[in-house]
């Protein structure tokens, strides 16, 4: 079964063509990071205009990229939510026009639902259940993937999500935008032990993450370096921040993996790309007899492959949409309300 996934919820078009959810016939991407780079972040109006200019060629190549036409293709995926609403306008608008147009089916894809999908493509073995780490640009969580389509959050952020963290304290240190990418590699060449950083402590849940104060503490070490006409030194600080978040992350996550029993975790989303993240990751999971799967690098970050991955067991599961689909700027992957912001207008997605 061929599946077109569509994806516009930040700053990259993106369309794949995948087959039976595991094999990518085409994935192209375009990405407006470089335009966004000049305002330090992701402008949304920008976003959604490009996204505008650019879903139809992107569409067109991934599917003559995988040879196909697109009355080959059996359904057409999107991203309806959660994202920068106007960019996830462009997509779920230009997708309902093309599924009815072509009278395919359309399915609705969670966007998180789709990093965790990223690693199927990579893992043919890999199979529900399982415990994921997702960390991303703007979510942080822990889930377990009871099966492809239904997920518990057992940990989540407070404030931050672990991308915007390493993008908050780049912009610290004097880094480009998205300066995750860049903390990673000015950590390479610094002492991750120079700086001695908080692990905040979140009373209520064991396995909830608050990361707000680490950029904060970072901020505090520059000014306080400042003001004895110091400057710290940035790959020192980018090791040791690194090596902190990502200490962080493992550790919450393999203690939920003891507690619930999981033997099997994944790690998605932007920030899976950490070489440190993936590095720790790989040593505590040997150490205790876990199975590791991580996203390669190209899917690490948003891409229409995911989407379709997951697109591919959402319409087997009998998710479907109409013209009415709705996209939502906030949408929780296990069905509980939105913690914040007003609850997403209600879509009318199908059953069949
Ligand atoms: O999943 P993603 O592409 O978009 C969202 O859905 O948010 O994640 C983007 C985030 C950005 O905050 C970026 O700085 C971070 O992932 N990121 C990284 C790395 N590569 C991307 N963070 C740390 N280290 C990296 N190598
Ligand atoms: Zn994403």
């Amino acid at each position: 079964m061929l599946i077109l996934g569509i994806e516009s919820s930040c700053d990259e078009t993106a369309a794949a063509v995948v087959e039976d959810g595991r094999n990518v016939r085409s994935n192209i991407v375009s990405t407006q990071i470089e335009e966004h780079k000049k305002y330090g972040g992701v402008v949304p109006e920008i976003a959604s205009r490009r996204h505008s200019e650019n879903i139809l060629k992107v569409v067109r190549s991934a599917l003559s990229e995988a040879g196909t036409a697109l009355d080959d293709i059996d359904a057409v995926a999107v991203t309806y939510a959660p994202g920068l609403i106007g960019a996830l306008l462009v997509g779920t608008s230009f997708a309902k026009g093309l599924a009815m147009a072509a009278k395919k089916p359309l399915v609705p894809v969670h966007h998180i639902a789709g990093h965790i999908a990223a690693n199927y493509i990579a893992h043919p073995e890999l199979e529900p259940p399982y415990l994921c780490l997702v960390a991303s640009g703007g979510h942080t969580l822990i889930a377990e993937v009871l099966d492809y389509t239904s997920f518990k959050i057992i940990g989540r952020t407070r404030d931050d999500a672990a991308g915007e963290a390493f993008d908050k304290a780049a912009r610290v240190l004097g880094f480009c935008y998205p300066g995750g990418v860049q903390i990673d590699k000015a950590a390479q060449s610094g002492d991750p032990d120079a700086y001695k950083l908080p692990h905040p402590a979140v009373t209520g849940s064991e396995y909830d993450f608050s990361f707000s104060g680490l950029k904060t503490a970072v901020l505090n070490i520059a000014h306080n370096a400042e003001q004895h006409g110091e400057s710290i030194n940035a790959e020192n600080m980018a090791a040791s921040f690194q090596k902190t978040i990502s200490d962080i992350l493992v550790s919450k996550t393999i203690s939920a993996a003891r507690e619930y029993g999981y033997k099997k975790i994944a790690v998605a989303g932007g920030v899976s790309a950490n070489s440190a993240v993936r590095g720790l990751m790989e040593k505590r999971c040997r150490d205790n007899g876990f199975r590791l799967y991580l996203p390669p690098l190209m899917y690490c970050g948003d891409n229409g492959a995911m989407i379709a991955a997951q697109g591919y067991y959402d319409f087997l599961a009998g998710k479907r949409a109409d013209e009415t689909l709705n996209a939502a700027a906030t949408m929780p992957i296990d069905g509980e309300p939105p913690l914040v912001g007003e609850p997403p207008q209600a879509n009318r997605v199908v059953s069949e």
